[in-house]
């Protein structure tokens, strides 16, 4: 027997004993009962904040998440979208481990020695103190970029800087890498791309640029959104050498033609894409750093960038100096002060976002005096799975489902801008919708399969028996009226122009959907060049910043699939600008 399946064995048959269990009452001790604290660390002691020994050890011992994963579990976290995260995210040793899945989720999985409802808080008080020691110690190290927040942005950012030959260090404050951009579903919006072509799509950078601004209501800043549309095959394209798929389409809300790009075989695109950054990031030898949450950027005398003082989770406080700092710490959907400062009005909805999203950038970036873009702009998303957090992606109603009240009554488009789609829903009587359709969509969106294992699906083998499980009395019409609409290729109700599905093949499905925030369009204001523009709209020298912790690109209204595109654009806009002004100024 391996040493791995012989631990494996000896932890369960330890765990299953009162006697073993009496005595550790922690993760740490038990397996330093079992053996020493050299079963998990070095000798002598030191932990990185990344904890990379301590999960080296935890993989050699119980092997890698593909060995344990365990299809008799209803749920098994270690075959979840989160990728290969460290075991330490939920793991701890010495702290309460806890269930990282249960921050969107309400599983209710047994984990040694866990309480797995716990919980991590992100939007803690800052320690001025410690923070003015550090700077006042001087630099414990110098890099020429540092990145922080690991989402899309991030990564792309890193690898970019250190492809045009800076030497980098990403910071992560999380335990694991992905931030927002693990949870995105939809995809990624390009023009010209060859799978436009090979689908037979004609479609332009100018049509690109009005559906975004149009989406916008004309608030955003055309010559963002100019670059977005200009650059967006090249970003599709940068993730293909990267190694990711991004063969499939489908056409999102407020785009004339399918421009959203996704991998084939219908799997969410952001836990795609992050796997692919990642390991792009190893490649290459980039210093990821988890656990390293950022407190301060630091300004030399002339306010250029000097650095940043990091508060890492075993080494504490921190300046590390860089003469160029990128901010991708994406929005701030998941800081219910800021969403009650900013857009009273949403304080008590709920959202599509990571735990992580707390608006740090944007604060990081204030405190030094940077200028802020469409602030209070803040996306509802019309389908988030009623009184839950779990994104029901706007690619359901792409690829065919239809949205109806709780008659079951067809009320807009469903492919108009998420704005109106929100607004819409919010003036139906019970102010929530639900998504119907049927197998051929569920064949086709390996994601709606995902829904159905979390128990978010009502199914009926026929339209009548949905109607009578949902209480949708008007439903067996709506679906009758929307198939022949389907047929002629002209919905004479609502004018939706795409209707690539009908309702004809059992069983016949429907899920709960209501507004919830997903993107907060305002941030850290910037130009053309990725650059932070201060309260004069001047550039604040070595400050770059991408993806959603920036403004001004979406306007008052973003499109399903230019958040990433936001990422990967601005993301290698930033990361390349970062290592001119760094090796520049050498
Ligand atoms: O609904 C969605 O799939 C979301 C996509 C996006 O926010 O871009």
């Amino acid at each position: 027997m391996k040493l791995k399946y012989l631990v494996s064995a000896m932890a369960v048959m330890m765990l299953s004993s009162g006697a073993a269990v009496a005595k550790s009452d922690n993760l740490a001790s038990f397996h330093a009962e079992m053996d020493s604290c050299q079963s998990c660390h070095t000798k002598p002691l030191k932990v990185s904040d990344s904890e990379t020994h301590e999960n080296a050890q935890c993989k050699s011992c119980h092997g890698d998440y593909a060995e344990l994963a365990n299809d008799k579990l209803h749920f098994d976290p270690h075959t979840s979208h989160l990728g290969d995260i460290n075991c330490t995210s939920c793991h701890s040793g010495h702290d309460k481990p806890q269930l990282t899945c249960n921050n969107c989720h309400n599983f209710e999985m047994e984990m040694p020695f866990a309480e797995t409802k716990a919980k991590k808080k992100w939007d803690g008080a800052w320690d001025q103190d410690k923070i003015q020691k550090a700077i006042d110690k001087g630099p414990v190290e110098t890099v020429d970029v540092i990145v922080v927040g690991a989402g899309s942005a991030g990564f792309n950012a890193a690898i970019s800087a250190k492809m045009a030959g800076a030497k980098v260090v990403l910071f992560e404050k999380a335990a694991y890498t992905g931030g927002n951009s693990m949870l995105a579903a939809g995809g990624i919006n390009a023009v010209g791309t060859p799978q436009q072509k090979k689908k037979g799509i004609e479609d332009k950078v100018e049509w690109y640029f009005e559906d975004a601004m149009k989406g916008g209501r004309y608030k955003n800043d055309p010559k963002l959104v100019q670059i977005l549309a200009e650059e967006s095959a090249g970003a599709v394209k940068w993730l293909e050498s990267l190694g990711a798929n991004m063969n499939d389409l489908k056409r999102s809300g407020g785009a004339r033609v399918e421009r959203t790009h996704r991998p084939s075989g219908g799997a969410s695109v952001g836990p795609h894409i992050i796997d692919t950054l990642r390991k792009a990031a190893v490649e290459r030898d980039i210093d990821v750093r988890v656990n390293s949450r950022i407190e301060k950027i630091v300004l030399n005398d002339d306010k250029s960038v000097a650095g940043v003082v990091v508060h890492g989770r075993h080494s504490g406080y921190n300046m590390v100096a860089a003469d160029s700092v990128v901010l991708a710490t994406g929005g701030y959907g998941m800081n219910k002060e800021m969403i009650a400062y900013y857009r009273p009005t949403m304080k008590d909805m709920t959202s599509s976002n990571n735990v992580t999203a707390t608006g740090d950038g944007i604060l990081l970036a204030k405190e030094i005096g940077a200028s802020m873009t469409d602030i209070d702009w803040v996306q509802a998303h019309p389908t988030i799975g009623k009184d839950s957090r779990i994104l029901i992606s706007e690619t359901v109603r792409g690829v065919g489902a239809i949205m109806v009240n709780t008659d079951g009554e067809r009320f807009i488009d469903e492919l108009t801008t998420r704005d109106r789609a929100s607004d819409a829903i919010l003036k139906q009587k019970d102010q929530y919708a639900w998504l119907v359709f049927d197998e051929q969509l569920v064949a086709k969106k390996k994601m709606v399969r995902g829904y159905d294992h979390l128990g978010m699906l009502s199914k009926g083998n026929t339209i009548e028996e949905l109607a009578k499980i949902t209480g949708m009395s008007k439903l067996p019409k709506t679906a009758s009226d929307y198939n022949k609409y389907q047929a002629a290729g002209k919905d004479d109700a609502f004018g939706r122009d795409d209707m690539p599905l009908n309702l004809t093949k059992p069983p016949f499905y429907a899920v709960k959907v209501a507004p919830g925030i997903h993107h907060t369009m305002g941030g850290v204001a910037v130009d053309t060049d990725a650059n932070v523009l201060n309260l004069q709209s001047w550039k604040m020298s070595g400050l770059f910043a991408a993806g959603e912790v920036t403004g001004g690109l979406h306007g008052f209204n973003r499109l399903g699939g230019n958040a990433i595109a936001d990422t990967v654009v601005f993301g290698r806009i930033a990361g390349e600008n970062a290592a001119k002004h760094a090796l520049e100024k050498k």
